[in-house]
């Protein structure tokens, strides 16, 4: 495992699904609070953490939410950016997909240009710095109605060139993503491409719905279409990208223990399977700690490894001779390692 540890950390790769404002560790929730004024209901770190305890998504976004509360100002949005990409470069990640939620942030009274802004800037440092190239992806909480989706996309309008993609994010059930065609027509009608949130506790309904009605370039999570065999092969067949958390899915009670994460199996069946950390500060991991979590509990091999890191770049919102070249990076990285 060390030899593997090691390879996984070196091992170029995407980070598809990651939540920004689910990276924001408890240290710098309290140091961001303290400069904006504000006093958590938590006496430290430690207590925070023991708070993170869930047992349903729900749990999870009641307290996510509320931590966000502590980012005001485009440095605070800088900062979490910031302290994203100094961990991501230790994994080996070249490359990361952003999704931000700007109605969690809006409604609190924070001008959409201090979020943007500040992550802008966060990204262009990581990439002078780390070489670590992003892109954002502008996400839709699904718990409000459509029509405060387009606000936030007309909102968005004057950074439609910063912004690569939509999403859809927040409490799944009870929010089918059929509530959110119209706004993902405009979206795709200004040349936005699709991801959301399916068949995380959702039904595999859910995801048909992501694909036919929101027509959706990849699905995060996915897991619950392996319920469904058809599903599953539609998924192969039309090579749709699958942004799989495996220590979310643990945190969140998606499965009940990682010993039965179905990573493995989604690749055995020819789903285009990615590994990514999407709240880490929340989940206990980053993306290399979600690799070696799966290695340890499910026996991938070296080769399944870079077959993840591979569907990490074709799944990746990015030109193609882009991904040519990190797929070579890729080849030359593991030619080196043997
Ligand atoms: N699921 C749904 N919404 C989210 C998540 C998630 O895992 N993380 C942040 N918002
Ligand atoms: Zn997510």
């Amino acid at each position: 495992m060390t030899d593997l540890a090691e390879f996984i950390a070196g091992l170029p790769k995407a980070e598809l699904h990651l939540h920004i404002e689910g990276s924001l560790e408890p240290e710098l929730m309290f140091r961001l609070a303290e400069r904006n004024g504000i006093t958590l209901p938590y006496r430290d770190v430690e207590e925070l953490r023991a708070a993170y305890d869930f047992t349903r998504l729900q749990d999870f976004l009641d307290i996510y939410y509320k931590g966000a509360d502590v980012l005001r100002t485009r440095a605070d949005f800088h900062d979490l950016a910031a302290a994203y990409f100094a961990r991501a470069a230790r994994d080996g990640v070249v490359h990361a997909e952003l999704m931000f939620d700007p109605q969690t942030h809006t409604d609190r009274g924070v001008p959409f240009e201090e979020v943007i802004e500040g992550l802008l800037s966060a990204m262009a440092q990581a990439e002078a710095e780390f070489g670590i190239t992003s892109q954002l992806i502008m996400s839709f909480l699904r718990h409000l109605p459509e029509e405060a989706a387009f606000e936030t996309l007309a909102m968005a309008q004057p950074w439609l060139d910063r912004i690569e993609a939509v999403g859809l994010d927040s409490s799944e059930v009870g929010h089918p993503p059929v509530k959110f065609a119209q706004v993902f027509a405009a979206a795709r009608d200004k040349g936005l491409r699709i991801t959301a949130h399916a068949g995380e506790e959702g039904p595999p309904e859910y995801v048909y719905q992501a694909l036919d009605l929101l027509k959706v370039d990849r699905i995060d999570h996915g897991n619950r279409a392996l319920e469904d065999p058809v599903l599953t092969q539609r998924l192969v067949d039309e090579e749709v990208t699958l942004t799989v958390c495996p220590l979310s899915n643990l945190k969140l009670c998606v499965i009940d223990d990682i010993a039965r994460h179905p990573i493995d199996r989604m690749l055995q069946a020819g789903l285009k399977a990615t590994i990514n950390s999407d709240d880490p500060a929340y989940f206990g991991g980053y993306i290399a700690d979600n690799y070696r979590a799966v290695v340890d509990a499910r026996g991938l091999t070296r080769g399944d490894l870079v077959t993840i890191a591979r569907n990490s770049f074709t799944g990746a919102f990015l030109p193609d001779a882009e991904i040519a070249a990190h797929l070579a990076r890729i080849d030359a990285y593991v030619a080196n390692a043997e």
